[in-house]
């Protein structure tokens, strides 16, 4: 199992997930948590300090610079934390003897491809988030600590700000909502993605692994299995993305390829749609 393992930007979405599933798998108890407030990665010298006084088998970084169109005016944020703050957390790792867990981002690459995308397909991204981040990719490579670099898309939750939050809150106050329909990807569950980590972890598998629900869908598409679900008599209408202005561009195809992941868990992920209705199941039961 995993051992003493550290997640850190415990505040965010993503983190918990991994909270939740620590708890239910019975390993909270060698879990730590610490917020931004407990532990900025961008000042090394507290990152050494807290490598050096708990000596973790595994660090998950679940922190980052997310905000895709804020990245374009605060690029140097965006590089610090997602760039150089990874760099910095992977030689630590290495100097203590851990193993680092980072998420990468489908945003790396241009989205021109027709097929999903392989871990091994040259990156290009065409926005500043995506280029935040494969300098943190690139950081990581080059400290020589061993990880697990997962790179995921369009997560979600029934926790955290996030599309199907937002499209349903919209969807239900307003009725009708417009959504982009030339942009495909494979929208993720986070506690999906929280347990293909933990399998991962337990796995002889390291490197590069692209992990994601199955299936894939438009903007469009995905908001319109949103309304099916939670917001029936609400409407959808697609737009294309000339018409929906954006600060930061974004890829048109973005579908990451899954068959590492499965050759890695023995299993195949379950569709988006299936996770989708989980998700919707969990915020209609506490009212939103
Ligand atoms: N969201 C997506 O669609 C998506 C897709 C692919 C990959 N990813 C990657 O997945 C990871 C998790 O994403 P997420 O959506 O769960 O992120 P999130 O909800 O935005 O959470 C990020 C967390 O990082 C924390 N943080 C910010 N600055 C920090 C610092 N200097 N030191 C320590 N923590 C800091 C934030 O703390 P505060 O709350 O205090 O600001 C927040 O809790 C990120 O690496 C992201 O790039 C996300």
């Amino acid at each position: 199992m995993s051992g003493r393992t550290i997640v850190l930007g415990a505040g965010g979405m993503l983190a918990t997930s991994l909270a939740d599933l620590a708890q239910r798998s019975g390993v909270a108890n060698e879990w730590s948590f610490l917020t931004q407030e407990d532990l900025d990665i961008t000042i090394d010298s507290r990152v050494d300090a807290v490598m050096a006084a708990l000596k973790p088998d595994w660090v998950i970084n679940a922190s980052g610079y997310t905000n895709v169109d804020g990245a374009e005016s605060d690029a140097a944020a965006a590089h610090l934390l997602n760039g150089d703050a990874v760099g910095g957390l992977a030689r630590a790792c290495r100097k203590h003897g851990s193993r680092l867990v980072h998420y990468s981002t489908d945003y790396v690459f241009d989205g021109s491809a027709d097929r999903p995308w392989r871990e091994d397909d040259p990156t290009g991204p065409i926005n500043e988030y995506g280029r935040s981040k494969l300098a943190g990719e690139r950081a990581l490579a080059q400290s020589g600590c061993e990880h697990l670099l997962i790179r995921s898309s369009w997560l979600y939750a029934a926790h955290g700000r996030n599309f199907v939050r937002t499209i349903l809150d919209r969807l239900r106050s307003a009725g009708k909502v417009r959504v982009i329909d030339d942009q495909r990807g494979r929208p993720t569950c986070c506690d999906d993605l929280a347990q293909f980590t933990l399998a991962l972890m337990d796995s002889p598998v390291r490197g590069t692994v692209h992990a994601a629900n199955d299936g894939e869908a438009s903007w469009c598409e995905f908001a319109c299995a949103i309304r099916d679900l939670g917001a029936p008599d609400a409407a959808v209408e697609p737009c294309r993305t000339k018409d929906y202005p954006t600060p930061a561009r974004r890829p048109r195809y973005s579908t990451l390829d899954l068959t590492r992941l499965q050759s890695a868990l023995g299993w195949r992920p379950r569709h988006w749609r299936e996770a989708l209705r989980d998700v919707i199941e969990r915020l209609d039961a506490r009212g939103g």
